[in-house]
């Protein structure tokens, strides 16, 4: 299974979804993420997530921000996307709609239909990353549950 997280800058929240998939994982999964600014291209993820990884035992030091292509629709089975500004976004460049299918909100994992956000943690203080990383935590045991 391929897996690409996306949010907006691919610095706060997607690399901590990045970093917690792939430690959970099983082998042979390819897990990466995406932004759909480039504002950020090349760039570590902001302090404060890679803060709140180690806090939790993750090292996503190695990270670097990169900007979403429509290649990825490709090379990616599911494209998990933070909130619906992202989903509106990346759909708008699905080629097609085996593409846009791929596309889906990660909190729906957790709450199945009811199309809750990860909440954009950039203009807030560290606790905004303790509960982005709880969020996607949660969503992301259950997508496991489903699919190991
Ligand atoms: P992210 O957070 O989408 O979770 O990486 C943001 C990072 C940067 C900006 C906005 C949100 N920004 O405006 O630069």
């Amino acid at each position: 299974m391929n897996v690409l997280m996306v949010c907006l800058g691919n610095i706060c929240r997607s690399p901590l979804a990045h970093g917690i998939l792939e430690a959970k994982a099983p082998n042979g999964w390819q897990i990466d993420s995406a932004g759909t600014s480039g504002w950020h291209e090349g760039e570590r993820p902001d302090t404060r997530s890679i803060i709140t990884a180690k806090g939790r035992g993750l090292n996503i030091n190695q990270q670097r921000s990169r900007l979403f292509t429509v290649e990825d629709f490709n090379a990616f089975d599911i494209i998990f996307v933070m909130d619906s500004s992202n989903y509106a976004s990346i759909c708008r460049l699905a080629p097609d709609k085996e593409s846009k299918a791929k596309v889906r909100l990660i909190m729906n994992e957790a709450y199945p239909h009811e199309n809750r956000q990860v909440p954009d943690p950039y203009t807030g203080g560290q606790s905004g990353f303790e509960d982005v990383y709880d969020l996607l935590e949660l969503a992301i045991d259950k997508f496991l549950a489903q699919h190991l």
